[in-house]
């Protein structure tokens, strides 16, 4: 199909850990306008019933599509992907991409023993969304799934290395490097940020793999086939919104994300009522 649509991509996450999505499809696509909804008013979404997270996924995304006139939605969330990606897909007038299947297939990519590890929320492990993809990706590889509570809250909090973390860092992982993995998917957007004490723990043997370039990628794909890439010569224009602090969020976004996130604004949700 061919055709082009200059309208912005849609991107969500429970708070800051999408923007290393973001980051991707920034590089990947630098002349698509992004709007990216940080829903730190709600985060951490990880220990929420599916049924909640679901409920918060829809009202994002038809807020990016309502509000926004988002042409496309990345789930820029693991625990939002595993909860409401079949729901989205279905209901949505416009195509969504989630991290889990891009994050699996890179996963299959890496590994050269077959023995695999993923690592997430509670929420994210125990919907089984990473069992069910690296099923269909190749059913031969072998995977450890270990949910890592408590990661995302210290990377929320800034805290990215230190005793602390390094010592929870030690306990949640055991399991995985037990089972002498080569690779190891980081099935939360958050983790890259701990990436450092992650792979110490992990030892030198054991690729990480992060599924937000592949998602980019995904994403760069979609929008080729289906007409919706833009058609402007212009650096594309970035939005950043929060349902939290807008002050924390541009301030700390910006540590993570780079100058692109110069500012924040509001996130109402009433917008899409
Ligand atoms: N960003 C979410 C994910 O990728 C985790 C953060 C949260 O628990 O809200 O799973």
């Amino acid at each position: 199909m061919t055709g082009t649509d200059n309208r912005p991509i849609g991107m969500f996450d429970s708070g800051f850990g999408g923007l290393t999505v973001a980051r991707a499809v920034i590089d990947v696509l630098p002349r698509e306008d992004l709007v990216y909804i940080g829903d730190t008013g709600r985060y951490p979404y990880g220990p929420r019933s599916a049924s909640e997270v679901r409920e918060f996924a829809r009202e994002l995304a038809w807020s990016l599509v309502k509000d926004h006139n988002a042409k496309a939605i990345v789930v820029a969330c693991n625990t939002a992907s595993a909860a409401a990606f079949d729901e989205l897909s279905a209901e949505l007038p416009v195509p969504v991409v989630s991290v889990v299947e891009p994050g699996a297939r890179a996963l299959s990519l890496t590994t050269t023993s077959k023995r695999v590890g993923v690592i997430g929320t509670v929420g994210t492990i125990s919907s089984g969304a990473y069992q069910r993809a690296l099923a269909e990706v190749d059913s031969s590889m072998e995977l450890i799934a270990a949910a890592c509570p408590g990661f995302v809250e210290f990377v929320e909090r800034g805290q990215t290395t230190g005793d602390e973390v390094v010592l929870l860092a030690e306990r949640l992982l055991a399991p995985v490097v037990a089972a002498e993995v080569d690779a190891l998917l980081l099935g939360c957007t958050h983790y890259p940020f701990l990436s450092r004490v992650i792979s110490d723990v992990m030892g030198p043997g054991v690729v990480l793999v992060s599924s937000a370039d592949e998602t980019a990628f995904a994403l760069a794909d979609l929008l080729k086939a289906t007409g919706l890439a833009t058609t402007s010569d212009a650096v594309g224009q970035h939005t950043f919104l929060s349902s939290g602090d807008v002050e924390w969020f541009a301030d700390f976004g910006r540590r993570l994300l780079g100058p692109e996130l110069s500012s924040a604004s509001r996130w109402n949700r009433s917008q899409s009522d």
